[in-house]
């Protein structure tokens, strides 16, 4: 054997061992080694490419291949532009939701697919001869940031297609969400304040900020993952007829989907689903900030179309706020860099939905007089994934019916 196919050879083998570990750690849910083990194996291949860089393969998880920093981002076009959900918030707008699409296809029985809501980043991803070759931000649902750079170093996304069912799709976009799972965020926290850097108030915000990152060596340190949800193309078509089939079928590439998925019979079905996950939701890796429940028949999906920007076959039903309570240790005033001042409320630390909270923007003057708000007042803190954490009620005694109509 020459030396080139002895280290080729090497590395092949340190790739496929990374890729079904990470398979069994983000896909299964059932680690087969240790962290440190892993991380052994990691290093191991990543010796040998600094050794030999130019054996580096293309579907190495490592990558640094092209890995220098950016001067700035490239749009890109969206072929399929990326849209949004529409919303509801409780059953009585659930079952309307049902019974608008029940009206277009009469004498159909629906199915539902109900996935979890994941609170975190779409992006869409172009594999091209099963190689990804692309990956970008939704940004306005028309035109988004290339990040491929970033993207590549995402360890649970596999940079290579490869299945031993079938065929490798010439062309495949699939869509899906960029998160930083609970226990990375926390590792990643505990890491930087003790490095005396810089905090992140939630994972969503730590996810963002390591995708917009120009330098992909920091994206690359962070614990990203990728979540999919969707095909957006599939060249030739994957013959799937159901959302849920169409998860499966991209699993078996390598993709990660959420950790609970379900395929209901009825909407009421979908509201028991919704309340068992909304009680679960703390047990779960990831945030999530409510559920998606989906016309599962792809072809009713067609039938049903789409109303402006949001489809008639999906909707997000989204989780209440979570509230917790503390008090309001000082108020200071924040100087912004035009000079603008900002009341800040510093709190008592409070875990507020998965989240630690110690200071809150009191925004203006207005919302300090609205909330009749001092130091050492109890104050009802709530969080919702679309607004962050703000405060809702001052239920200090003097403000007693703020309290009554906050519970
Ligand atoms: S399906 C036509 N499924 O929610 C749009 N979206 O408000 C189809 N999201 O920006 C989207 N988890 O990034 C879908 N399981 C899931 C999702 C999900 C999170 C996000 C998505 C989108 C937003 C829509």
């Amino acid at each position: 054997m020459t030396q080139t196919s002895t280290v080729v050879a090497q590395m092949r083998q340190l790739i496929q061992i990374l890729a079904q570990h990470n398979h069994a750690y983000y896909v299964m849910d059932q680690p087969t080694i240790l962290d440190s083990e892993y991380d052994q194996l990691f290093h191991q291949l990543k010796a040998l490419e600094e050794q030999y860089p130019e054996y580096i393969q293309p579907d190495s998880p490592i990558n640094k291949v092209g890995g220098k920093p950016l001067a700035k981002f490239t749009s890109v076009t969206h072929v399929v532009p990326m849209l949004s959900l529409g919303n509801v918030f409780n059953q009585e707008e659930l079952f309307a939701f049902a019974r608008r699409a029940e009206e277009r296809l009469p004498n159909q029985t629906i199915q539902y697919d109900v996935e979890l809501k994941f609170d975190g980043l779409a992006i869409s991803l172009w594999y091209e001869q099963g190689v990804l070759v692309r990956g970008v931000t939704r940004g306005d649902g028309e035109t988004g940031e290339d990040i491929t750079q970033n993207v590549k170093t995402i360890r649970n996304l596999p940079k290579v297609l490869s299945t031993d069912q079938g065929e490798v799709p010439t062309l495949l976009e699939v869509r899906g969400e960029v998160l930083m799972p609970k226990a990375g965020f926390e590792k990643l926290n505990a890491e930087n304040e003790a490095k005396g850097e810089k905090t992140f108030a939630n994972p969503r915000n730590a996810a963002a900020g390591s995708l917009r990152q120009l330098d992909p060596n920091i994206a690359a340190s962070r614990p990203l993952a990728f979540y999919a949800y969707g095909i957006a193309q599939c060249e030739p078509n994957h013959g799937q007829s159901t959302m849920s089939e169409s998860l499966e079928w991209l699993q078996q590439f390598g993709f990660a989907v959420g950790e609970r998925h379900f395929v209901c019979d009825s909407i009421q079905e979908v509201q028991a689903v919704y309340e068992q996950i909304n009680a679960e939701r703390p047990q779960l890796s990831v945030e999530i900030d409510g559920m998606v429940i989906k016309v599962n028949s792809l072809k009713q999906q067609q039938q049903l179309g789409f109303l402006s920007r949001e489809p008639r076959w999906a909707t997000a039903y989204k989780f209440p706020a979570v509230a917790a309570l503390t008090t309001v240790e000082n108020i200071d005033w924040q100087v912004g860099r035009t000079g603008t001042l900002t009341p800040v409320a510093r709190l008592n630390p409070v875990a507020v939905g998965g989240v630690t909270v110690s200071n809150v923007t009191l925004h203006n003057i207005g919302e300090i007089h609205r909330l009749d708000v001092r130091i050492g007042d109890t104050v009802s803190v709530y969080r919702s994934g679309d607004v962050g954490v703000t405060i809702h009620s001052n239920v200090s005694s003097r403000t007693q019916l703020d309290f009554q109509m906050a519970v």
